[in-house]
């Protein structure tokens, strides 16, 4: 990268994941958030809950240490907020590993760009004999039953313990905590889950090249060589996860390249299930890719788009992440079942 500042001699195009972890520095409050895991899954464990670990939304690459500049990946967190709300009512508990301010479980359906939180109130102002003038805030009528559906489910799933959120922003944030993560959860063996809807940065510019401060214009274009993103994937199966059963994504906008990319990336890592979808259509379709005697299988999941409209918000609107949810829950079962443990 041509930046200003100075940057110290390190040489790396190719980062495997022990290099990776070698190299790159930890989030400061890492430790915190693995004895919270920690805490959460021996809670599961003794109560003989399944957990399921959910990736979600994009990571972000900075370009500078004090960073003003970054490269984001596309994803909301639709996807992962909305599986998680599924499992929950399937019985598992969900760890919920998402990128900040994006989409969560109950309060996605609140969202500020579909359905703002000041739009469910009113406002009743009152004057006193004395002239006083006073004011008093209630939810809008028609967004009650709703509101009460959502709180309802929201504060169950609180009381009962079985939900626990953690955030990262970095690439580098996302992949020290899915280690250490999944490290806690592989205690689980084959009753863990890891469902890895997050959009991960494929390239990245390690710290060691990084300008400490804010890259400078007025000297023309700048060039900036990244690293390639270790593909954790193959680490995550055979060695973090302890046998858990894992699902991967495969996101493309070029819908002839699904199956053969979830077929490679099944081949390659020797996990359970690629879910693919298209960006197009992602809301009302996907593939799962699967392992299977005769090479590989394929099942289709669709549903109709006029039963999910874009701001569709509650659970009476179909939703094609129940039907993942239901799925992966069948194989799981199906999984466990043909399991000598
Ligand atoms: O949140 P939404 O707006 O609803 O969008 C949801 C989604 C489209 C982002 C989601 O459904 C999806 O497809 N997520 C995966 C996106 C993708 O294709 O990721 P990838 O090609 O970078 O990675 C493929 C798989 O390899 C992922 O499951 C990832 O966990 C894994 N991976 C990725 C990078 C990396 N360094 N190591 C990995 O193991």
């Amino acid at each position: 990268m041509s930046a200003e500042g100075g940057t110290p001699a390190f040489e790396s195009s190719t980062f495997s994941a022990e290099s990776f972890f070698a190299t790159q520095p930890p989030p400061p409050d890492l430790e915190k958030s693995v004895v919270s895991v920690r805490e959460f899954v021996a809670r599961q464990i003794r109560e003989r809950r399944r957990v399921v670990l959910i990736t979600s939304g994009g990571t972000t690459v900075p370009l500078e240490l004090n960073v003003v500049r970054f490269l984001d990946n596309f994803s909301a967190g639709t996807r992962g907020a909305t599986s998680a709300e599924y499992f929950l009512d399937a019985g598992y508990a969900v760890i919920f590993m998402h990128r900040q301010f994006s989409l969560q479980p109950y309060s996605r359906h609140y969202s500020h760009s579909t359905n703002p939180f000041l739009d469910l109130l009113e406002i009743h102002s009152e004057s006193s004999s004395s002239g006083a003038r006073s004011s008093h805030i209630t939810v809008t009528p028609s967004k009650e039953a709703d509101l009460v559906e959502v709180l309802s489910r929201y504060k169950q799933v609180h009381a009962k313990g079985i939900l626990h959120t953690l955030t990262f922003v970095t690439v580098n944030d996302y992949l020290w905590l899915l280690r250490s993560v999944s490290h806690e959860l592989s205690r689980m063996g084959r009753r863990s889950m890891y469902y890895l809807a997050a959009a991960v940065s494929d390239f990245f510019l390690p710290r060691q090249k990084m300008s400490e401060h804010k890259i400078q214009s007025g000297k023309g274009s700048l060039h900036i060589e990244m690293d390639q993103v270790p593909k954790v994937l193959r680490s995550m199966v055979s060695e973090w996860s302890s046998g858990g059963f894992v699902v991967s994504f495969k996101l493309e906008t070029d819908s002839a390249l699904i199956i053969p990319k979830a077929r490679a990336a099944l081949e390659r890592y020797g996990h359970q299930v690629v879910i693919g979808n298209e960006l197009h259509n992602r809301k009302y379709q996907v593939v799962f890719v699967t392992p299977s005697e005769a090479g590989f299988s394929e099942t289709w999941l669709r549903i109709n788009p006029e039963t999910h409209p874009i701001t569709a918000s509650l659970h009476h609107v179909k939703e094609i992440e129940e039907d993942i949810v239901a799925e992966l829950v069948r194989r799981h079962d199906d999984w466990l079942g043909s399991s000598t443990e």
